[in-house]
């Protein structure tokens, strides 16, 4: 589905606003990622780093989870994603790690990612940044 580029600069914006809101003491890289769902909601997240570093969660699924706790869409939390868009406050290249883009497929076929590359934001889909994904 094609994005506006006003929406996708909302993403973005959103995206940015998100990642003042990560707790990174460990590493200090602040992320921040923002998603528009099929109705045409906006959720973000920042990601959330622990002391025992394995329970730290990223950017994309914290803004995914909260897309799904506050869905009214029937059967529950059944969301459909259109686009998530991913920052971080260096602004230095980032894509989703292998598990957020797992978690991204899990919630749409035809989704586009925006996120960090060397030139600016890049856009890809998630379907060209994890093919032949997992699914049951
Ligand atoms: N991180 C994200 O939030 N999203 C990504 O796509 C990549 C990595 C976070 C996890 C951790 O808090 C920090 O960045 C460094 O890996």
């Amino acid at each position: 589905m094609a994005i506006s580029s006003t929406v996708r600069d909302q993403l973005i914006a959103a995206a940015h606003e998100a990642a003042k809101h990560a707790h990174a003491p460990y590493s200090n890289f602040y992320v921040g990622a923002a998603l528009l769902t099929a109705d045409g909601k906006i959720f973000s997240g920042c990601n959330v780093e622990n002391a025992s570093y394995g329970l730290t969660i990223c950017a994309e699924r914290n803004a995914i989870f909260a897309a799904v706790a506050a869905s009214s869409v029937v059967p529950q939390g059944k969301i459909v994603l259109q686009a998530i868009a991913v920052v971080n406050a260096q602004n230095v290249p980032c894509s989703p790690c292998g598990a957020c883009r797992q978690v991204i497929a899990e919630f749409g076929k035809d989704i586009t990612v925006y996120y960090q590359g060397t030139d600016g934001i890049k856009q890809s889909t998630i379907t060209e940044l994890l093919p032949d994904s997992f699914s049951l």
